[in-house]
């Protein structure tokens, strides 16, 4: 009793929840399977069933953009406006927003507004953008849950270019905040912020000079491209090359990518009126009473003609608040030199002193600079191809001009997916090719007797249990939640490149493709307008095979069915656009391309998340196609049943026989054999993507639960409902109906 008094009353407290040492930094190696469950909907303060859309439907847009306007030139004390308009610090706001999207996995981008959280909100590149979110809060706080952060964040740049005389192309709502930071992002393997020693592969300007996948910033804690060149070496020709690469890994071509640059630029300044010695710590390392901002700058005001943020100083044009052609007038017009800015920024200014007063100051009356440019925009006349693209440009005005709003609108929705996700009056009417088109339903839709006909027709058909499941499954699985493309619908697996795709079996999948296109023919040539498209019959023929195999356990089930997808034209889909949703590892089907750094169950749970999810609807999905033989290339790796095609929970049980000894058979421990620990008899073989589910914690205990009394029926029905959420995952049709 005494020992116990003296706990309660010492006032000694060391830690509480959260205070290091914890799981991640005991063993930074773990498998982090709790990131399946991060974003959850009890975060949200608005409730999970708050329907923004329907929300954002309901907002008079005209008073949200003309309230944008007025903040756009009405100058605050905190953080006085550049040349009284804070249009240009707006427009770096929406890009950096929107530039860390990446296509190899979709993530990154605007549509969450993750700008507002670590660790982006807190990247070296990101400086002063909190005094651009400060700036819009009153806004924010106007329209409440009408509109998201990052809705507001991509219209505030849309103004932006406007009231600066730029016509835009579009705008288009219906993002929806996150309300946690994002944890579940590679962004790259330095440890050190604004550091690039670690994602690249060869010397800058050599052809061997590569950027680690799927990685799209040249250095941790960047957008994009350092300014002064690849490691600040002040080379334009190997700025270039890293421009082209990380552009390219958005997706972006040579085109697009000097529109982009060159007309961002057109706007605004760079920042370096102070020493970098005088700027604070970022935004997550500031102290409680910076009230979330950070850089706070302890020179006299700090701000103003102060500010130091990248730390090079000047503007590209002599009036950075007007859309002209000025940038690529300057770039070609003078001999540049460099020069280095009161923080010690390495930039170019023209030649001998020329025009050395050209350009006025942002807020000091008489005062006035030579025009400024970048490493990385003398890299934009140095590279011939993006050179001469500059020349068109510089010729011909109206080409920059549809280039910039084009290339704005898909930086900027890019991570929106299709086109019926966006809502507002100023979608714009065209469809572009990287919002994957899909032709509109033009007829009537199967009924409930249909299905069952086709269901039949197909179980009939001679096609095996495996090889039905396996095609629905690859249709389907290229969803990812993280920009909304790839799925079941357009039928993009009939098409090139995705149906040549090893992954997907083509051998295999061209058999199924050829027998459901015969039924589909039969039932489409009968009288009447209804139809099935591939689509949906790829999808009944998944649902058929899985009842049908549940049956055979003896747990039958239904597997939920609503028709209405439509399929992709040919001419419709950019086959380079669809070439990024390939999977290089997919442990869902016991597949690698090549061998990677990566760990195979660390790109499992990865492809589990973009696909949303939880820990045990991954491990039911897992056994449950394992059983049904759906390894790309029907090998017997996690099969760990003698009734292949039967949906029974035996890969669970199996899995955890204790009598069971699993040893490496290969240098890289990919494949493994399992043998009866004392009589040494071989009873499978597995890859990682199939010992992860008895080796990690948790998932070991999904295992258990679906693998112990009573596990078989609640197995079937995780499977059937994580299987009926993935081949619905991209109906956002219906999901649209629902908030309209
Ligand atoms: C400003 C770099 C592309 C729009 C800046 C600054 C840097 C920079 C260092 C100054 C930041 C500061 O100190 O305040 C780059 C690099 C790019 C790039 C290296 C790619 C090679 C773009 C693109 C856009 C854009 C694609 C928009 C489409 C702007 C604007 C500003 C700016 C509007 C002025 C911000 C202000 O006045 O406060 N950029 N940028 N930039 N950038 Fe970029």
């Amino acid at each position: 009793i005494a020992g116990g008094r003296q706990v309660i009353q010492s006032k000694r407290i060391g830690g509480a929840m959260g205070t290091s040492p914890m799981n991640a930094d005991w063993w930074p190696n773990r498998l982090p399977v709790e990131l399946l469950h991060s974003q959850s909907p009890d975060a949200n303060p608005y409730g999970a069933d708050f329907n923004y859309p329907a929300a954002f439907n309901s907002l008079d847009i005209e008073a949200v953009k003309k309230d944008i306007f007025e903040m756009l030139t009405t100058s605050q004390d905190f953080w006085p406006a550049d040349y009284g308009n804070y249009g240009p610090q707006m427009i770096r706001m929406a890009w950096h927003a929107a530039g860390t999207y990446r296509v190899a996995d979709g993530r990154g981008g605007t549509a969450e507004g993750l700008i507002r959280f670590a660790p982006i909100n807190s990247w070296e590149d990101n400086g002063n953008i909190d005094k651009s979110i400060r700036l819009i809060q009153p806004i924010k706080q106007k329209y409440g849950e009408k509109l998201s952060w990052a809705d507001l964040i991509v219209l505030t740049g849309n103004c932006a270019l406007e009231q600066m005389g730029f016509k835009t192309f579009g705008f288009g709502g219906g993002r929806i905040d996150a309300w946690e930071a994002d944890d579940a992002s590679y962004w790259g393997p330095e440890e050190e912020m604004a550091t690039q020693d670690k994602r690249w592969e060869g010397e800058p300007g050599t052809d061997e000079y590569d950027l680690e996948n799927p990685l799209a910033a040249s250095r941790q804690s960047l957008i994009y491209v350092h300014p002064e060149g690849p490691f600040s070496n002040m080379d334009p020709l190997s700025s270039a090359q890293e421009i082209r690469i990380t552009f390219g890994r958005m997706a972006m071509n040579d085109e697009e990518t000097v529109a982009l640059i060159a007309g961002g630029h057109a706007f605004g300044k760079s920042h370096g009126g102070s020493k970098k010695s005088h700027v604070g710590p970022e935004p997550n390392a500031a102290p409680i009473e910076a009230q979330g901002l950070g850089w706070l700058n302890d020179n006299q005001h700090g701000n103003a003609e102060l500010t130091t943020t990248n730390g090079i100083e000047g503007a590209w044009t002599s009036n950075p608040t007007r859309w002209d052609n000025e940038y690529l007038e300057n770039l070609f017009k003078y001999e540049w030199e460099q020069t280095t800015s009161e923080a010690g920024g390495k930039s170019w200014r023209p030649k001998n002193g020329v025009d050395a007063d050209r350009i006025p100051d942002a807020h000091l009356e008489g005062v006035s600079h030579p025009p400024m440019m970048m490493t990385s925009d003398i890299a934009l006349i140095t590279d011939p191809a993006y050179r001469e693209i500059c020349e068109r440009f510089l010729k011909d005005r109206s080409l920059l001009d549809d280039a910039f709003a084009r290339a704005w609108y898909k930086l900027t929705h890019r991570d929106m997916g299709p086109k019926n996700r966006l809502i507002g009056d100023e979608v714009p009417e065209e469809e572009l090719s990287w919002q994957d088109p899909i032709p509109e339903c033009d007829h009537p839709l199967i009924n409930e007797t249909d299905v069952k006909q086709l269901k039949q027709q197909i179980l009939s058909s001679g096609l095996s249990v495996s090889a039905l499941v396996s095609v629905a499954w690859a249709s389907a699985s290229t969803y990812r939640k993280t920009d909304f493309r790839g799925g079941a619908n357009g039928a993009h697996i009939r098409l090139a490149p995705m149906k040549n795709w090893e992954v997907n079996n083509p051998e295999q999948l061209a058999q199924v493709l050829s027998v459901l296109e015969d039924i589909q023919a039969e039932f489409n040539g009968k009288p009447g307008d209804k139809k099935v498209s591939m689509a949906d019959l790829i999808v009944l023929a998944g649902a058929a095979a899985i009842e049908k195999a549940a049956d055979a356990a003896g747990t039958p089930v239904t597997v939920p069915f609503m028709p209405g997808r439509m399929d992709a034209l040919e001419e419709q889909t950019d086959a380079d656009n669809i070439a990024v949703l390939e999977p290089l590892v997919d442990g869902f089907r016991n597949y690698r391309k090549g061998q990677y750094k990566v760990e195979t169950e660390r790109m499992l749970i990865d492809r589990a998340y973009l696909l949303d999810l939880t820990a045990p609807e991954l491990t039911a999905l897992i056994g449950g196609l394992r059983v049904l033989g759906t390894n790309h290339d029907n090998s017997a790796h996690g099969v760990f049943t003698d009734k292949v095609g039967v949906l029974s929970n035996d890969f669970f049980v199996n899995l955890l026989d204790i009598e069971t000894k699993w040893q490496p058979v290969d240098e890289d421990k990919e494949v493994f054999e399992g043998k009866h620990y004392k009589t040494g008899e071989k009873r499978w073989t597995a890859t990682r993507a199939d010992l992860v589910f008895g080796s990690e914690p948790q998932l070991r205990q999904v295992v258990t639960a679906f693998g112990s009394e009573g596990g078989n029926k609640r197995f079937v029905d995780t499977f059937v409902k994580a299987w009926h959420k993935v081949m619905m995952a991209d109906r956002f049709e219906l999901k649209n109906a629902l908030y309209r």
